[in-house]
């Protein structure tokens, strides 16, 4: 089973998370990508994070290839693993967005209920879905890793998209027809929403 501290309490801290924003000139916010491998996200959140910090705005991008190198590299792509992988990298933004930070984070998290719960860790406001939404055509025929291809032959199991579901966002903030839309111009609209929206001072 699995052993939980009790006896902990809340240690109630001087420094606010909108005084460290403030500093920053900026609001926090966690921008979550969320769309099959190979969709787009990471080429997107990576310009967009460019353009910020071009700005002089003050960022992170979570990223799900390099994570499941280190905080999660115990997890696989099992239902369960999916689920732990987003719980974990949801309350790392979190402390990011407590922080002061734009934070970028880009995972396929495939299932409703884990963007759900990222969604309701931080405040009104605080989290902007985006929906990558590529076509599964179009993501295998691009195949940038070749992983669809090993998928197919039966080579990977659990593949999202192939014999692992995916659950589209049903209201995202943001929705990019991934497979139209250059990724330059999908950075330059979610650089616009920000604009528009207050996040960057
Ligand atoms: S999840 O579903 O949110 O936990 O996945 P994530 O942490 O974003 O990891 C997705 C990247 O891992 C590679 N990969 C797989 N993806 C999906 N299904 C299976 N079985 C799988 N095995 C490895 C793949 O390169 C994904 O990268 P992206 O950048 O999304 O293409």
């Amino acid at each position: 089973g699995l052993r939980r501290a009790t006896n902990v309490h809340w240690q109630a801290l001087d420094v606010s998370k909108a005084s460290r924003a403030e500093l920053k000139l900026q609001k926090p916010v966690m921008l979550w990508f969320t769309g099959l491998s190979g969709a787009g996200k990471s080429t997107i959140a990576n310009l967009v994070e460019k353009r910020l910090t071009a700005l002089g705005k003050h960022t992170y991008l979570l990223d799900g290839d390099n994570v499941r190198h280190g905080l999660n590299k115990d997890l696989g792509f099992t239902d369960v693993d999916r689920v732990e992988n987003i719980r974990r990298v949801a309350e790392v933004s979190r402390l990011m967005v407590d922080a002061g930070l734009i934070v970028l984070v880009s995972f396929i998290s495939p299932f409703r209920a884990e963007r759900q719960m990222a969604r309701e860790l931080v405040e009104e406001g605080e989290f902007v879905e985006i929906f990558v939404d590529t076509p599964l055509e179009v993501a295998e025929e691009r195949d940038v890793k070749g992983l669809y291809q090993r998928a197919r032959a039966g080579l990977i199991r659990n593949f999202t998209g192939i014999d692992s579901p995916y659950e589209p966002p049903l209201h995202a903030e943001i929705t990019i027809a991934g497979g139209a839309l250059a990724a330059e111009a999908a950075a330059e609209r979610i650089l616009d929403y920000l604009l528009k929206k207050g996040y960057l001072g």
